[in-house]
């Protein structure tokens, strides 16, 4: 007897999202990364800058395991909401979750030396038992952070 088994459709170019993606952050921040305007902040296009330092990386593993509480800018539009902390999800669940989002929908501005997120740099956040509203202030750090550099890299100010 033959079976045929129907096969999943992927976008041509397009890496398929990873299940804890799919199922823990597509919800509200869609498949594609669009985001919902004045509610779930965009995750496309505007992250690739956090992977280039250390405390980018660091925020973005504190926000899965911690959530984030607090008012947030985003292209220029204020988002209020809290995330929740996605930590039920095994180390490597979230690593991937996490590359996804950034080599799939941040591939224009990620470094180059991009170096992936692997389940240990998860393991061992997780001991570090942070608030959202920690988290919160982490982010507020690190783009000030980033604005330096951005203004020191085009010579102004
Ligand atoms: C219940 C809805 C919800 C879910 C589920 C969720 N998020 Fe969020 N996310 C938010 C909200 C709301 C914010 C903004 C929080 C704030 O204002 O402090 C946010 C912020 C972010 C940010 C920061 C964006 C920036 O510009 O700095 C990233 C990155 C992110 N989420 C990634 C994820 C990933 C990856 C997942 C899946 C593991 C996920 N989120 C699951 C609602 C959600």
């Amino acid at each position: 007897m033959a079976w045929v088994f129907p096969l999943l459709a992927v976008a041509p170019g397009h890496a398929q999202a990873p299940p804890g993606f799919q199922q823990r952050c597509a919800v509200c921040h869609q498949a594609t990364g669009s985001g919902v305007p004045g509610t779930y902040p965009p995750l496309n296009d505007t992250l690739g800058a956090y992977a280039r330092v250390p405390q980018g990386r660091t925020f973005l593993i504190h926000l899965l395991l911690f959530g984030m509480d607090g008012a947030i800018k985003s292209h220029g539009a204020i988002y209020e909401g809290l995330m929740p902390p996605a930590a039920d999800l095994s180390d490597s669940d979230l690593a991937e979750a996490i590359n996804y989002v950034l080599r799939t929908l941040n591939a224009a501005t990620l470094p180059s030396d991009f170096k992936p997120f692997t389940a240990r740099e998860f393991e061992t956040a997780r001991a570090s038992g942070l608030t959202a509203t920690d988290v919160f202030r982490e982010r507020e750090k690190l783009i000030a952070a980033l604005d330096k550099r951005a203004s020191a890299n085009s010579g102004s100010r």
